[in-house]
């Protein structure tokens, strides 16, 4: 029997939980989550509604349970310490201390990381303390194009990107003064121009094992309109890569990602346990790094997990005794689409408390539960991303089209993007791709 403690909410938890149960090992999952998520709530012996971050409340929890590990999905605890106060209770986790946790909640840590340990990827950047020099180094960006960093966990806002946030120099300037007092710290850095890609990898602090590549879409609205989302959808071919990719462009991705794995622990002495999970673009002079985070994406988890041949039990459990080069880490060759079907209104002002009824659904998908709430007569939107739908074929185009079945047989006042996935827009990717290599 093995008890696993699972923290967090979201669809990507849901397809953490599904992957822990499908293990060959007799599992009982022990879940803490802010809100009752009802895929989660289905696959657990336990459930406890806090928040994610009450360190008090999940120790005690912890203790009650005496788990045989943790995985923790978010951001937010890791960095608020929830992995540190599992270990000095002796419970280990398939996820990071806060120490290198840093890679995700602080970028001007990854940056000058890449820059110490001469790893590629870095565009040109500096980080600064203070306001002297930042005049002169939006100058020299002036033709590139700048990007202002607020440095910290910012739930994806605190990133100002020129020509989508912020207009001309004078705004970078000035939004580059409000971080600065904010927290001290803003990072400018290069404007990239290409296509991003997240590369997610298991790492047991010396080894790392690469998922599936896949593509999020940030903006909300069909043609990449409208404002920016935690993720409305991600898509990943069968032979794991993305049809404007190279192999090389992936060799180097994860190229990147093993050189950061061991420059963390030159620099912090401290393994990355849990999932590095890069933001690269591929761009005319080659892969460069947007970000990392320290855990699973959402959606990008569920373009891997639900594919995943190998016992994720066996996986979370070498990731912490330091093992996952003893064993094969085997993904099935499907292409996966998922389409997060959202409230009406959602990001900035989401419809709440209404009805929605999921039709039906094809074979072949998978229906991850993200921000509903499981009333006596169905289920309710609670404001966020609700249900990822993941069509999973032999190839895009048939996956791309029961993802979208199933997205539509939703009803309610609901939205997601019909276009993700799609022939049509991935032969945009592909050209844009193809004029900047070549031009
Ligand atoms: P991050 O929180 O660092 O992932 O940034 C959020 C988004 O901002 C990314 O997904 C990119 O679309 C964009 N972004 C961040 N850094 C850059 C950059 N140097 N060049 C172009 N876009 C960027
Ligand atoms: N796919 C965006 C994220 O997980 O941060």
């Amino acid at each position: 029997m093995k008890k696993i403690l699972l923290i967090g909410n979201g669809a990507r938890e849901h397809a953490i939980a599904e992957a822990l149960d499908r293990s060959r090992h007799e599992v009982e999952i022990y879940a803490v989550g802010g809100a009752v998520n009802p895929g989660i709530k289905g696959l657990s012996s336990k459930y406890l509604v806090a928040d994610v971050c009450d360190i008090d409340a999940i120790r005690e929890f912890a203790l009650e349970v005496k788990p045989d590990f943790a995985v923790v999905g978010p951001e937010a605890p890791i960095e608020a310490g929830v992995v540190d106060m599992l270990l000095d209770i002796e419970i280990h986790s398939a996820s990071p201390l806060q120490t290198v946790g840093r890679l995700e909640s602080s970028k001007s840590f990854t940056r000058d990381l890449l820059e110490k340990y001469k790893i590629n990827g870095n565009p040109l950047f500096k980080v600064f303390y203070d306001e002297e020099g930042l005049n002169n180094f939006f100058e020299q960006l002036e033709g590139a194009g700048f990007v202002v960093k607020a440095d910290g966990l910012k739930g994806g806002k605190g990133v100002k990107v020129q020509g989508d946030h912020l207009e001309d120099t004078e705004d970078g300037i000035k939004y580059a003064l409000e971080c600065l007092k904010d927290c001290g710290r803003v990072v400018v850095e290069e404007k990239l121009v290409g296509q991003e890609f997240s590369l997610m990898s298991f790492c047991d602090g010396q080894n790392v094992v690469h998922m599936p590549v896949s593509q999020d879409h940030k903006r909300a609205y069909e043609g990449d309109k409208g404002p920016n989302t935690g993720g409305m959808g991600t898509y990943s071919d069968a032979d794991h890569l993305l049809p404007f990719l190279t192999n090389e462009d992936v060799k180097d991705a994860a190229a990147i990602t093993k050189n950061v794995a061991k420059a963390l622990f030159e620099e912090t002495g401290c393994y990355f346990k849990g999932v590095m999970y890069g933001g690269f673009i591929v761009t005319k002079t080659g892969v460069k790094l947007i970000e990392y985070n320290a855990r699973f994406g959402d959606p990008e988890a569920m373009n891997a997990l639900p594919l995943l041949k190998t016992d994720f039990v066996d996986i979370c459990e070498a990731i912490i005794s330091g093992d996952l080069a003893d064993i094969d880490v085997e993904f099935e060759n499907k292409a996966t689409v998922c389409k997060y079907v959202v409230p009406e209104g959602y990001p900035d002002n989401p419809v709440k408390n209404e009805k929605i009824e999921i039709g039906e659904v094809p074979d072949g998908v998978k229906v991850y539960f993200a921000s509903v709430d499981s009333g006596d007569d169905g289920l309710y939107l609670c404001g966020s991303r609700a249900v990822a739908m993941v069509g999973i074929a032999e190839d895009l185009k048939e996956a791309e089209k029961l993802a979208e079945m199933a997205a539509r047989s939703v009803k309610g006042p609901v939205f997601h993007r019909p276009d993700i996935g799609t022939n049509s827009l991935i032969d945009k990717r592909i050209k844009m791709m193809e004029s900047l290599r070549g031009g």
